[in-house]
């Protein structure tokens, strides 16, 4: 009897480091793998499947203008029941720390299946910081029974939290495995985008390019706030510099940066990017600027310094290698960080190393092998 693999995601980053398991589970004939997403994300979750081809088997189309997590979470819930009566699966992969991991990790227990978490083991060990990751991914992982840690420090994490060490498996982290696939797929010769197409026209490549996301919620209001103060004044200071900022949807974003920043010359702000277009302009970015998880992990791939406009980070390897600095949203320490790597070439290349801590791109292999290789209980 084939085991039944049953992988769910809602939101953007959850999609694409999901994309390579589900690739190489619908490759793999010992399984049956079915697809559900919650769309707790919608435009920027399409954008992401479009690019991996995934066709999900239930679409739950979940999300609501400025939705709430107290609904969000119910809503999840429920809706996966008769999903999960349906599909009948052996094996439930949720992702990382989002609403969406934590409420499908709940639902999929109470149907007795097994969950398997990916992107297992990060913590601050601070629930209000990132608001309410922390929680989630503390929760998934008293949930799961097969925890997918990316690194050595995960591990330890999970092992101190007195998980069973033969249930964890340090794999890397598959978003190494979805961006070896797409920067391949985007410089491949044939590759056409209009997206890309667009971005050429209104980026000067003579100029330094600082590229900018940011959505965390607890830096929404005076933190956000602040971050655009500072982009402010780094654009009018640096008139060599472009700023590229892709505006996160969520409203609690938009609205203050289209507020802030709109009609300052050298920043340009565009709605969120298509994968291919995004990995293809971090490759020519000069810095990041960021307070996004997966970039933080997929920047130093690419050898790009990355300044997280946060305090703490669950993701501290990069840190340590040297190619992240945490700057918070001081507005004096985002000025004078992105100043020093502007002007100063020798400060600029000791963070812009070509070693990645978070993956080698073949996690998806060791996840899907792990789960091959389980004895039936
Ligand atoms: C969510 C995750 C966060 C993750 C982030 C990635 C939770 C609690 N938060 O935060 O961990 O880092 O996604 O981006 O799970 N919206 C759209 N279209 C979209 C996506 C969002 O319009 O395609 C707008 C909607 O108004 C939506 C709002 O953004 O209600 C907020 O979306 P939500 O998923 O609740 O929060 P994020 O801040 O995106
Ligand atoms: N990303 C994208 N388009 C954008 C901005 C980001 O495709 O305009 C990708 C990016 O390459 C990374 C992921 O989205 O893989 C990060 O998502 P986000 O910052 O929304 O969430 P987080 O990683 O913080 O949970």
């Amino acid at each position: 009897m084939k085991k039944i693999n049953l992988i769910v995601f809602g939101t953007r980053p959850e999609a694409i480091k999901m994309a390579p398991l589900v690739r190489g589970f619908l490759q793999n004939k010992n399984f049956i793998t079915k697809v559900c997403v919650t769309a707790q994300h919608r435009e920027m979750l399409d954008q992401v499947l479009d690019f991996f081809e995934i066709v999900p088997d239930y679409d739950l189309d979940l999300m609501k203008p400025n939705q709430n997590l107290h609904s969000l979470t119910a809503t999840i819930i429920e809706s996966m029941k008769p999903v999960l009566e349906e599909v009948k699966p052996d094996f439930v992969y949720v992702h990382g720390d989002t609403t969406t991991s934590m409420a499908v990790g709940i639902a999929a227990f109470y149907n007795g299946a097994k969950v398997c978490h990916v992107e297992a083991g990060l913590r601050t060990f601070n629930r209000k910081y990132p608001f309410p990751e922390e929680f989630n991914r503390q929760l998934t992982g008293k949930i799961a029974d097969y925890h997918f840690a990316p690194t050595k420090l995960s591990l330890a994490n999970l092992l101190s939290e007195n998980t069973k060490e033969e249930n964890i498996l340090v794999t890397g982290n598959t978003v190494i495995d979805a961006l070896v696939y797409g920067i391949d797929r985007v410089n491949s010769y044939n590759f056409r985008d209009s997206e890309i197409e667009s971005l050429k026209q209104i980026l000067d490549f003579k100029n330094k390019i600082i590229l900018v996301t940011g959505h965390r919620r607890e830096n929404h209001g005076e933190g956000l706030l602040n971050i655009c103060t500072a982009l402010k004044a780094i654009a009018q200071n640096n008139k060599d510099v472009q700023i590229i900022y892709p505006v996160h949807l969520n409203p609690n974003v938009e609205k203050p940066v289209y507020n802030l920043l709109s009609g300052v010359s050298n920043i340009i702000l565009v709605k969120p990017l298509a994968y291919a277009a995004f990995i293809w302009l971090m490759e020519k970015a000069y810095l990041i600027i960021t307070d996004s998880g997966g970039i933080q992990e997929e920047a130093p791939s690419l050898g790009k310094p990355v300044l997280v406009t946060r305090n703490t980070t669950e993701r501290p390897e990069a840190v340590e290698e040297g190619t992240v600095v945490l700057v918070g949203t001081n507005i004096e320490k985002i000025i004078e960080e992105t100043q020093n790597l502007i002007k100063d070439s020798k400060y600029y290349n000791s963070m812009s190393s070509l070693h990645n801590p978070y993956g080698d791109g073949n996690a998806t292999g060791r996840i899907i092998n792990f789960i091959k290789n389980l004895k039936d209980e």
